[in-house]
């Protein structure tokens, strides 16, 4: 016992490293082992805090889609129930309270016919929550077509080429044919005529996106439904929608309440939306709603046991954070309709007049201009291009010198010649920092011209992930 307590608490070392971690790490830490040997908290606290140090700033990152800043009450309740998972629901009957309080919220704001008994979970993201409805239009779409006595090994699922990358995983993981709509000149997204060309018998449904990733774009859903009324009219094919409202999901109730886009169409049979996107919350929750009852096949649903009765389980994984929903429960009861709607109207009003400046310097066109959800993109338009010596990617890398992310990617199948620079607006940029961005690519454009010797660069592959 003596021996150990007077062993040194660290062993020694043969390198000193005087001031990372506070001067308090006198030894070489293994990266890709456990160490063998224990330090003090405040050591590891700070080997860790400050190598994060090198991660972007999230507040310049006009990258993601995901909640950058929740307010102190926020945290303080994600703080104290950090420990709740949210699987535990006889455990956690509060919590789990909370999370059918948020599904019937949801399922109001996406006009529901009975939202008092709204169908649906909380989710860790958009990506399980379009699985979970993938999973829906695939199983009715089977158990429809085994009482048929027809064959149902061959299922296809239709969408624009504009997808997000979880559309791809969940036909793969499902062995379901995708059913990609590409571009087309200048539409990026799908269109009812273009989603009613690929149907056949074998269609499980049509996703039609509320933001799309690329560009910000709403896809026609009202349109596509009323396609697919009338050609289910002629054919008797009745194909569902499911609306990926990753990002829109928690916008359009907002701010364009007169678009028909949710269960308000009767063809729509599941709606999913990120509640770490425009719901408010730092990452973490998704929710996935179905139309009713009937919508969701009993086979995919498990029953878990609360406060002694019984509770719907729909979901991929077992446990997840308890605490995300908790603060997704926080913002619908601090802001209410009319605070979503002020935020949101903020980040709008900043994304419609940035990319008006951006779209009225020389070098650019605009593409989106953030009027649907606050996200937009532009490209180089051709005449500048023709003697450009640099390209969006190179303004991009410019950009992040002084810490702003600011992605350039090539637009999806079909139209992947066009390379567009996209800028989510989310509610900690204001329109003070909209103008520090705005100072900072002139500046960064005057540079290449001032540097004729540059030359533009071009990149390939799929550096970039939606
Ligand atoms: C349209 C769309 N669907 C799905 C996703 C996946 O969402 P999550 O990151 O919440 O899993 C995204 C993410 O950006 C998206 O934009």
């Amino acid at each position: 016992m003596s021996d150990s307590k007077n062993k040194p608490f660290l062993p020694p070392s043969s390198k000193l490293v005087p001031t990372y971690a506070a001067r308090g790490l006198e030894l070489d830490i293994p990266k890709n082992e456990m160490p063998e040997h224990s330090m003090l908290p405040s050591v590891a606290y700070q080997v860790i805090h400050d190598e994060l140090r090198l991660d972007g700033y999230s507040m310049l990152n006009l990258a993601t889609f995901v909640t950058t800043w929740m307010e102190d009450e926020a945290q303080k309740l994600i703080n104290e129930t950090l420990d709740k998972n949210m699987v535990d629901r006889d455990e956690y009957p509060q919590t789990a309270q909370l999370e059918q309080r948020c599904i019937r919220i949801v399922a109001d704001l996406w006009n529901a016919p009975d939202h008092e008994n709204a169908v649906g979970t909380s989710t860790i993201g958009s990506s399980e929550a379009c699985m979970l409805g993938g999973m829906g239009m695939k199983w009715r779409w089977r158990n429809r077509r085994k009482a048929e006595g027809k064959p149902f090994d061959k299922p296809n699922l239709i969408m624009g080429a504009n997808v997000q990358v979880c559309w791809h995983k969940f036909c793969r993981y499902w062995d379901i044919e995708p059913r990609e709509v590409p571009c087309e000149g200048n539409r990026f997204t799908l269109n009812a005529e273009e989603a009613v060309k690929h149907i056949d018998e074998n269609t499980i449904g049509v996703v039609a996106i509320m933001g799309s990733t690329y560009d910000g774009r709403y896809e026609p859903v009202e349109e596509i439904a009323k396609a697919l009324d009338a050609h289910e009219e002629k054919t008797g094919i009745d194909v569902p929608i499911h609306v990926d409202g990753a990002s829109g999901g928690f916008v359009a109730p907002f701010l364009q309440p007169e678009i028909k886009w949710d269960f308000r169409l009767p063809r729509v049979k599941s709606i999913n939306a990120s509640g770490h996107k425009y719901g408010l919350v730092y990452p973490g929750v998704g929710w996935v709603i179905f139309r009713d009852k009937d919508a969701l096949p009993e086979d995919l649903v498990f029953h878990v046991k609360y406060l002694g009765g019984d509770m719907l389980d729909l979901s991929i994984n077992f446990s997840r954070p308890g605490n995300r929903v908790v603060a997704q429960y926080y913002n619908f009861l601090r802001l209410g309709r009319e605070g979503y709607r002020r935020i949101h109207e903020s980040s709008r009003n900043v994304a419609l007049s940035l990319s008006k400046m951006i779209g009225e310097l020389e070098p650019f066109d605009l593409i989106t201009d953030g009027s649907d959800i606050p996200v937009f993109c532009w490209t180089m338009n051709d005449d500048y291009a023709k003697t450009a010596n640099f390209s969006l990617f190179d303004l991009a890398d410019k950009l992040r010198e002084r810490g702003w992310l600011v992605p350039a990617y090539p637009m999806p199948q079909n139209r992947s010649d066009l390379v567009v620079q996209r800028i989510v607006v989310k509610e900690d940029f204001s329109m003070d920092v909209a103008g520090m961005l705005f100072e900072d690519i002139k500046r960064a454009i005057e540079y290449f011209e001032s540097h004729p010797e540059n030359k533009p660069t071009f990149r390939t592959g799929n550096q970039f992930h939606h």
